[in-house]
């Protein structure tokens, strides 16, 4: 067992043995400590392991972090075809050695025709159009993203960060066991989309492990992202035939949506916490906002007195995840629409009132806690399983630092690839909230702040995260999960910021997850039984689940560079 952190970054914490507590969480846990990989010079931490290489070569020949996750972006289109996409949207976040930080938000939006009522049936209710279907996908931002990213701040020819990709989709690539495992789940949408179906199915005779994918259509539509920038996908060719395919089909976004489209650079959000500076996502994401409720409501609870995982730390960490998530409902959207009181939810005397309606001792029940104000709430709502997005982070030689988080939101998004194009499109459209208080996928519910409007942005749980302390990178972290990305983030960064778990150790740790709605305790698998009835002696509703967000973590410590991808899942850390 390693606790590889200094121990000044626990200096903080109570005096008690940290690396005790952390022994004795991870030994309970049954889970082997394993060492993080560890490189000098640069880092790339990806979900698919080809296109963590791409990173890694970019890297070293003499590529900068940016350049690699553009590089790394396009790649995992092609790899990583159920959350790596050109048709979806995401976030950038980009710290450079000498302290800049830019957001570069990268999200799909509405297009002009949406409407406020879109996916209501005729009884007035939200119907499944917001996920299936060509009505369900929002205007991509992906390839404009990677375009602005590369453009600020790249140092390589954009020509060559993409081209690993158009290698990868014209000659193939053999897929992996959980690579053809995705494709051929039976829970998957590509089954009902013909153009899907041909081409990651091979018309019902699914490919096998260790067989080749080739994606010639999707190779021709990289080349034209390769050679004519982000103008190769919003203009000419492949605009033409994705708005053509939509009108056909009864979609909406048109060759001016694509044409409108715009990347927002936006101020990172930031805060700190335990003397470490936390930079991370702003709205039209919840999870900065979420992160740092969070840690404004643990601070001073002494929550993490009994250690990693204890009953003590889940219960309060819990009870903070509650309200974070009950104000999420009520206040966040898209800020260029809807004015998102940020600085309300982040003040430091409303986090205090927050934190002093949590009893030390008990879970309090959902219908007792509201957005911002107690009151009683509604009936229960249900809850999904998590889909599929992705997130990987970059560290150069330099100490510029990047993570993003794209997605197609669904696993593979709606299932649809555009015919001739071989790209995959999203159905983002269902981060909107349907009709206040109707649950979308996640189990999530909204309000105004997160109704739809022409051009907006949906509501994102996604959490790309950098921290520092003083000018010193420390930690870059994020994940995909759905609305389970927040808290899987913030415990990934306590498990090392508060509990001293290397980067591995800390992804490894079974997570937990309460969302308000529903009024459910989740603990991923390997929690030990007396932990779980502790906790349902003081009041939760505990259920088991698969996972809880899947995390990507780059540490650093004493200028050596950490990763830790979780050994549950098959990402790939590469470093030199
Ligand atoms: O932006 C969001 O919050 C969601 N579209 C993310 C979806 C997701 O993470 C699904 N996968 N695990």
């Amino acid at each position: 067992m390693r606790i590889l952190l200094p121990l000044a970054r626990l200096a903080h914490m109570p005096s008690r043995s940290v690396r005790l507590w952390a022994l004795c969480a991870l030994v309970s846990f049954g889970l082997p400590a394993k060492e993080p990989v560890k490189a000098t010079h640069g880092m790339v931490g990806a979900q698919e392991p080809l296109a963590a290489d791409v990173g890694l070569t970019v890297l070293k020949n003499g590529g900068n972090a940016v350049d690699a996750a553009v590089a790394v972006g396009f790649a995992l289109a092609v790899t990583h075809p159920v959350a790596g996409n050109i048709g979806g949207g995401g976030f950038m976040l980009v710290r450079l050695a000498n302290g800049t930080t830019d957001f570069l938000d990268f999200r799909e939006c509405a297009p002009a025709k949406a409407s406020r009522d879109m996916y209501l049936g005729p009884n007035g209710n939200p119907t499944r159009e917001s996920i299936y279907g060509w009505k369900s996908a929002g205007v991509p931002g992906t390839v404009a993203g990677l375009e602005l990213a590369h453009k600020k701040f790249g140092s390589q020819d954009w020509k060559s960060l993409v081209t690993p990709a158009v290698g990868l989709a014209k000659d193939g690539f053999t897929l992996t066991e959980p690579v053809a495992a995705a494709l051929r789940s039976e829970n998957n949408p590509l089954n009902q989309d013909p153009e899907s179906k041909r081409i990651f199915l091979r018309d019902g005779n699914p490919y096998k492990t260790g067989e080749v994918l080739k994606q010639p259509e999707l190779a021709s539509t990289l080349d034209r992202i390769a050679r004519q920038g982000a103008k190769g996908f919003y203009r000419g060719e492949t605009a033409k035939k994705l708005t053509a395919e939509m009108a056909a089909h009864g979609g909406f976004i048109t060759e001016s949506d694509l044409q409108d489209y715009k990347v927002i650079e936006r101020l990172p959000l930031t805060g700190t916490y335990h003397g470490y500076n936390v930079i991370t996502a702003p709205p039209p994401s919840a999870g900065g906002v979420g992160l740092l409720q969070m840690m404004g409501m643990l601070t001073g609870t002494t929550y993490e007195s009994d250690g990693p995982n204890s009953p003590k730390a889940v219960h309060f960490v819990a009870e903070a995840m509650r309200r974070f998530y009950a104000d999420r409902s009520e206040y966040l959207g898209d800020p260029d629409f809807y004015n998102v009181p940020v600085r309300q939810l982040l003040d430091p005397a409303y986090l205090t009132w927050r934190r002093g309606t949590i009893d030390p001792e008990r879970a309090t029940p959902s219908e007792l806690i509201g957005p911002g104000l107690p009151k009683h709430l509604q009936a229960r709502v249900s809850w999904y399983e998590s889909k599929e997005t992705t997130h990987y982070n970059v560290v150069d030689a330099k100490g510029n630092a990047v993570a993003v988080t794209y997605t197609l939101n669904n696993s593979y998004g709606n299932g649809i690839t555009v015919p001739g194009l071989g790209f995959l499109l999203n159905d983002e459209m269902d981060d909107f909230a349907a009709k206040p208080g109707a649950p979308n996928m996640f189990g999530m519910v909204g309000a105004d702040a997160n109704a739809i409007e022409p051009g907006k942005r949906p509501l994102s749980s996604m959490t790309p995260t950098i921290i520092t302390k003083g000018s010193k990178l420390e930690m870059v972290v994020g994940a995909p999960g759905g609305s389970r990305i927040t808290t899987g983030v913030a415990e990934v960064i306590f498990n090392v910021l508060d509990f001293g778990l290397n980067a591995q150790d800390a992804v490894d740790l079974p997570r937990f997850h309460l969302q308000w709605k529903p009024d459910v305790l989740y603990l991923q698998t390997g929690f030990p039984l007396q932990t779980e009835g502790a906790l349902r002696a003081m009041g939760y509703d505990v259920k088991p689940t698969d996972n809880v967000a899947r995390v990507e973590a780059i540490v650093v410590n004493n200028g050596t560079l950490e990763g830790g991808t979780e050994s549950r899942l098959h990402g790939k850390v590469a470093g030199y």
